[in-house]
């Protein structure tokens, strides 16, 4: 697999070559794709392969506040990155803005390049007690957050936005014009409501309205499962970068600019047993799979396999065997399934 890893490191140094696409603060980021912050997905092997492919910059997943502050052991794996992913986002959430600003003093002894406030978390348990996409109805306390923030720390704020609670409160232009009037250096914009979670088509237009009204960088999110799709998104909004979850899931070589049926078979056997390997050191042997069959379940899904195929695959539990059984069947060269509808 000597060349398919050749491709991987080429591939690294010219993203980090490249001039820079744009400036967090006086930070520069050298790309325009972004892997998205995604929690339980964007971890450390992910975001390590993401990097090595063209992700310019790396997000953590989000970190609780208060989990931060009470010393909890979830948050040391969250906030895992290496030296080579920079540079790197910690994304936090909470309601209170003491508290935020308290734990962004804390994890800053990590040495991150920025601190992120999430905003666009829907989930009843992050949303409902106003943490999250809460936030969103309270701009005032966005306001204070970003401004107790940037005050007291020497790194960049920034934000992760929807486009409001819900269809009757689209406030993203009073959002990010106040994350920027406070401080902040960034804001990304997930096209969507809280309402509407993942349904819907993400809304580019809203994201073009953002990055016409603020001078900060914008990151423009949303429904990005194609390299048409970027071209596509950065023509409608000329958004500064263009960040991808769910599509980077199943095809991590979008930050290569390449859709899923130019991966050649011998790239996706290589990135398969990087990533495994990254995985089963991080958090050990017996997790380090099972964390990671969902990853190649993801990069799989593109063939046509047997059900039966999959289901050894996804049940298997000794890294030799399962790698053993990736190579026979991208050896059997499978045939491609027709992509699905994005959004
Ligand atoms: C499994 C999963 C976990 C996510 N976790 C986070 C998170 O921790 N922080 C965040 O800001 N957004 C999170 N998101 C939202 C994504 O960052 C992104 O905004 C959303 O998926 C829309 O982009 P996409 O269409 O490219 O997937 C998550 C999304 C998914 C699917």
């Amino acid at each position: 697999m000597g060349f398919a890893q050749g491709v991987l490191d080429q591939s690294a140094a010219k993203a980090d070559g490249a001039p820079a696409a744009f400036h967090v603060g006086r930070l520069p980021v050298h790309g325009d794709l972004i892997l998205a912050p995604m929690d339980g997905v964007s971890d450390l092997p992910f975001r390590a392969l993401a990097r090595q492919l063209g992700s310019a910059m790396s997000y953590t997943g989000f970190a609780n506040a208060i989990e931060i502050l009470n010393g909890s052991a979830r948050v040391g794996p969250v906030l895992a990155y290496e030296e080579f992913e920079r540079p790197v986002v910690f994304q936090l959430f909470d309601d209170d803005p003491g508290r935020l600003l308290q734990a962004a003093l804390k994890v800053r002894e990590r040495n991150p390049d920025i601190i992120d406030i999430n905003m666009g978390c829907s989930a009843k348990t992050v949303a409902g007690r106003g943490a999250g996409a809460g936030l969103l109805v309270e701009p005032k306390k966005i306001g204070q957050i970003f401004a107790a923030l940037s005050r007291a720390l020497d790194i960049p704020v920034t934000g992760k936005i929807r486009l409001g609670w819900d269809d009757e409160s689209r406030n993203y232009l009073e959002v990010a014009r106040t994350i920027e009037e406070n401080g902040g250096a960034l804001v990304a914009v997930h096209g969507r409501t809280k309402k509407q979670g993942y349904t819907g088509r993400a809304d580019w237009d809203a994201i073009a309205e953002v990055k016409a009204a603020v001078s900060i960088p914008v990151i423009g999110n949303g429904d990005v499962r194609s390299v048409a799709d970027i071209d596509a998104m950065k023509e409608h909004t000329r958004v500064d970068g263009v960040m991808i979850g769910r599509g980077a899931m199943e095809n991590p070589w979008l930050f290569q600019r390449l859709d899923r049926r130019q991966v050649p078979e011998e790239i996706v056997y290589a990135a398969i047993e990087r990533q495994l390997a990254h995985s089963l050191r991080f958090y050990g042997a017996g997790r380090g799979l099972i964390l990671f069959r969902k990853f190649a379940s993801r990069y799989l899904a593109a063939y046509d396999m047997e059900k039966s195929q999959r289901d050894a695959l996804l049940t298997c539990e000794d890294p030799p065997a399962f790698l053993r059984r990736v190579g026979e069947l991208l050896a059997e060269h499978p045939a491609f399934l027709e992509p699905r509808a994005s959004g």
